[in-house]
């Protein structure tokens, strides 16, 4: 990156910043295509979809400045690409928490992407009483005259730990992040009983597998 660019804040390099959200916009194609192939090749092998849906954003100018600004770091477009994980983000959902796992070990599988990091939030639940399993990916983008590695963040959750975050996201953004003690207690609370939810369903649909097995084997 030039001098201009280090020195000017992200809004002011109209031409820099329209690039790298190009190539952002591009990395959430591609992952979002693997993403889709993979599903569809294992609803052809094992006659179901371990993808609920997928959700993809690119994370608001605002909020890149707001982290950036949080990491004590000058709005620029370099520091951005080099600080900020999550500015293309996929969030899977997924039926089942095992299909979670598969899902993980399908990506990490893929040749052309590389597994930056991991955090499994479901083994380590966040002391808020978030789960979901957090990996951060790179993948290369071809354009017409060089490669470039770009991040995506990819999230991957049941469909009730969604449900969780969605709304525990709402609640406490309405107390800007100070919510009084018994509000936190309740969320970690109603996070154990999403988590018993996702337990019982994943045990009767085992249940309803194995039933379905020793039909056919009859
Ligand atoms: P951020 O600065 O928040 O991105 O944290 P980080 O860089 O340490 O990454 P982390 O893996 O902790 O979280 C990244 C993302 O996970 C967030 O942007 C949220 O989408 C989600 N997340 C993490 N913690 C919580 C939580 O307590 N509640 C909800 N609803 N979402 C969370
Ligand atoms: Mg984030």
């Amino acid at each position: 990156m030039n001098q201009r660019t280090r020195t000017l804040g992200i809004g002011e390099d109209v031409d820099g910043w329209k690039t790298v959200m190009l190539i952002y916009n591009s990395a959430l194609k591609e992952v979002g295509t693997k993403l889709e192939i993979l599903n569809d090749e294992f609803q052809h092998v094992h006659q179901y979809n371990p993808i609920e849906y997928i959700k993809s954003r690119i994370k608001a100018p605002e909020s890149i400045v707001k982290k950036l600004k949080r990491y004590g770091c000058e709005s620029t477009i370099s520091n951005m690409t080099e600080y900020v994980n999550d500015i293309a983000g996929i969030r899977i959902v997924c039926s089942f928490i095992s299909d979670i796992y598969r899902m993980a070990e399908m990506i990490g599988r893929q040749n052309d992407l590389t597994v930056v990091s991991v955090k499994d939030y479901i083994k380590h639940p966040k002391r808020s009483g978030y789960k979901s399993y957090h990996m951060l990916v790179t993948i290369p983008i071809f354009l017409s005259d060089r490669v470039i590695d770009t991040k995506v963040e990819i999230q991957i959750r049941t469909i009730a730990m969604d449900f969780w975050a969605s709304l525990e996201h709402k609640i406490y953004y309405k107390f800007e992040g100070n919510a009084p003690d018994y509000i936190s207690r309740e969320l970690r609370e109603c996070s154990g009983i999403i988590s018993m939810l996702d337990a019982k369903m994943l045990s009767l649909n085992e249940i309803v597998g194995k039933a379905k097995e020793e039909q056919e084997a009859t």
